[in-house]
């Protein structure tokens, strides 16, 4: 449904996050008439330019989304129309009373969006307030990271809690985003089928992938301060074990849902020091091919040769509470890997007594494997044993009940951004973090790095192009168990 006209502020308007993802996903949101005209959109940055230039800019963003959607050229123009581009230099006192007075009407939805290092989070809050722009009809939005670890996500959560009330910011993790993330929380509970199965008593383990192809992108500085466990696993993939593992929230109501997921992070067992070497591995990428195309190592790309950041991380979690007492859950993730694939898997149990026995290799059961494909190739695939047609005798196979989103549901899948846009401009942080579950997640994660950095080994090589190192194999294999390999 359209939105009334709103105010969206970008902080960082040149930047790669604005031009990449924020602006494309406006875009489609305004050809689909969600966004309607007397919405204003304010790029800002510190350069001199003039509103022809930036939407100049702009426009050179959009052309993917004009490819996309045939309705999006006749659109385009109009779009652009509704942006505008201020000067404004973040650490200066000049230029505040002016953005104070253009958005001055205090009726309208009024987003700012911080696409900037979260140093700045802080002073932008106390400039907003000075220039009276932190009032009740304001949201901020921030990315992450969010902090290198808990003690400097607690003062970046305390920089813009000085200035905005909890419920006015909006932390980002844009696997939330995800249509299929969200259809986790609709196949669990819109369906009386899986809830009941749903523990520790039905389900084996649970396996989450999230594997990418590419490398270090341009973005060097910041993630070889990160590494894979900061980057990924301490937002992504803990967000993605919060949705499987959590108790059913009482309603879709954002904080119902943010309850239970933070008592999933409070109930992860610790990894430390004593357990470190045997729950997780880390790896880094040397030199290989992706996808037939020959590929640089980490450290040739990095053009350094010291660095020990990991690109790969494996790790077994366990969630401790009832319902998942005993019930691993694995989790990994890696860049320059095999291809691009991120998967949730769960795992039952194998049925308690066996009346195919007897019947060969043929009849083997193998356990009921629900896939949840978040990329690509949404999906979701339910593998059950069946028999095989024919007159010879009871032979049994795994074949897949498989739910294709493309085929069912047909058109272009949105992208994150467009959904948790418009969830901001609506004022609902159903699918945003809030602070104590950031800051739960960051409690979990230091243990493990302050576990690797006293041990003092390197993190484990492997070749690009292959599924991470050996020792994540060995890691699952060690417990009977094997990696998920998507069998057609
Ligand atoms: C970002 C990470 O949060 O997620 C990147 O910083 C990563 O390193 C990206 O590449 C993956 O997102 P997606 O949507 O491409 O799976």
């Amino acid at each position: 449904a359209p939105m009334a006209p709103f105010d969206l502020i970008i902080f960082g308007g040149t930047g790669d996050l604005a031009l990449r993802k924020l602006l494309p996903a406006l875009f489609h949101r305004y050809v689909d008439g969600q966004i309607v005209a007397g919405t204003r959109i304010f790029g800002l940055a510190r350069d001199a330019q003039s509103d022809e230039a930036y939407r100049g800019r702009v426009r050179e963003a959009l052309q993917q989304v004009l490819l996309e959607d045939p309705r999006a050229p006749a659109a385009l123009d109009a779009f652009l129309g509704l942006l505008h581009y201020r000067r404004l230099d973040l650490s200066a006192e000049a230029g505040w009373a002016e953005l104070a007075a253009e958005l001055a009407d205090e009726a309208r939805a009024r987003v700012f969006y911080l696409a900037v290092g979260p140093a700045l989070f802080g002073s932008v809050g106390e400039r907003l307030r000075a220039a009276g722009l932190a009032g009740a009809n304001t949201r901020v939005v921030v990315e992450k990271p969010i902090g290198h670890d808990l003690a400097s996500a607690v003062a970046i959560n305390d920089a813009l809690g000085q200035v905005f009330d909890e419920r006015q910011i909006y932390r980002i993790d844009h696997y939330l985003g995800k249509e299929t993330v969200q259809n986790l929380i609709a196949l669990r509970f819109g369906n009386a089928l899986f809830e009941p199965l749903w523990k520790a008593e039905h389900i084996d383990h649970v396996q989450i992938t999230v594997a990418e192809t590419v490398g270090l992108e341009r973005r060097a500085g910041y993630y070889d301060g990160s590494g894979a466990l900061r980057d990924m696993v301490q937002n992504h993939l803990l967000q993605l074990l919060c949705l499987v593992a959590m108790e059913p929230p009482a309603s879709l109501a954002a904080d119902a849902i943010r309850d239970e997921k933070l008592k999933v992070l409070r109930a992860l067992r610790p990894i430390e020091n004593g357990s470190a070497a045997q729950l997780t591995v880390r790896g880094q990428y040397r030199a290989g091919a992706v996808e037939g195309r020959p590929v640089p190592g980490y450290l040739e790309e990095l053009g350094r040769n010291d660095s020990r950041t990991e690109t790969f991380v494996a790790l077994k979690a366990e969630v401790r509470n009832w319902r998942w007492s005993g019930v691993p859950f694995y989790l990994r993730t890696g860049k320059r890997l095999a291809e691009r694939m991120s998967e949730i898997v769960v795992n039952f149990r194998r049925v308690p007594h066996s009346i195919f026995d007897g019947l060969g290799d043929s009849a083997a059961l193998a356990p009921n494997q629900l896939v949840i494909r978040l990329q690509p190739d949404e999906g979701v695939k339910l593998w059950l044993m069946n028999k095989v047609p024919g007159p010879g005798g009871l032979r049994l196979r795994r074949v897949p009940m498989d739910l294709s989103f493309a085929e069912t549901f047909g058109g272009r899948q949105p992208e994150a951004y467009e959904r948790l846009l418009m969830d901001v401009v609506r004022g609902n942080p159903m699918l945003f973090m809030r602070r104590d579950e950031v800051e739960a997640a960051w409690a979990w994660i230091d243990p493990i790095r302050a576990a690797w950095e006293k041990s003092g080994d390197a993190p484990k090589p492997y070749t690009a192009g292959s599924w991470g190192p050996s020792a994540a194999v060995a890691l699952i294999e060690r417990d009977g168990r094997t990696w998920h390999e998507d069998a057609g």
